[in-house]
């Protein structure tokens, strides 16, 4: 089933399973939605599997996100916690500062996903006020792309702008 509310986007499984075929059918055949189906479900399953990587043993609060590029590279990250608690770093900043150190400048997307540690996903984990003000400084706030998934199948869609208003970016320094 697919909902449309608003501007978000839920894609709902009936069965709680994976999506059966025929809500894929109908879902390519929903103009616009063939892009939602095919790549922003694979890039939240993407999130999933870099969650299995987070070093989480202080909160047990596990996330895991997948950055994508303009050119369809996903760049994986995990939160990464740490003894003296604040030198830890989000799984969303991970996923960024790993791109950024390869070059990359053109997102387009990131999907998030999170929760108790060792849970399959159960609840959409929104991205900390730091990790948004990462994106502000490399992405186009009214166009790219936020996806929180609520589980392997479901995700709410939001625009970076949605999440962070008003933002302060790098062309308020003239940049
Ligand atoms: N965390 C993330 O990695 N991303 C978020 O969007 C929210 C919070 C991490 C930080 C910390 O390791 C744990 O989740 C609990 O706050």
């Amino acid at each position: 089933m697919i909902e449309l509310i608003g501007k978000t986007t839920r894609i709902v499984p009936r069965s709680g399973g994976p999506l059966a075929q025929d809500d894929m059918d109908r879902a390519r055949q929903t103009p616009g939605n063939e892009r939602i189906i095919m790549s922003d479900l694979e890039l939240v399953r993407a999130a999933i599997a870099a969650r299995e990587n987070s070093y989480s043993p202080y909160s047990n609060f596990a996330v895991g996100a997948a950055l994508l590029c303009a050119d369809g590279t996903v760049y994986g990250g995990c939160n990464i916690e740490n003894a003296a608690y604040s030198p830890g770093n989000c799984a969303e900043r991970t996923a960024f500062f790993r791109a950024i150190f390869d070059g990359r400048r053109d997102f387009t997307a990131i999907a998030i996903v999170g929760g108790p540690a060792g849970e399959p996903i159960s609840e959409l984990c929104a991205p900390c006020g730091v990790c948004r003000q990462v994106m502000r400084e490399f992405c186009d706030p009214a166009t790219f792309r936020i996806l929180l998934g609520t589980s392997a199948d479901e995700f709410v869609e939001s625009t970076l702008e949605e999440l962070l208003p008003y933002g302060f970016g790098p062309e308020n320094l003239g940049r």
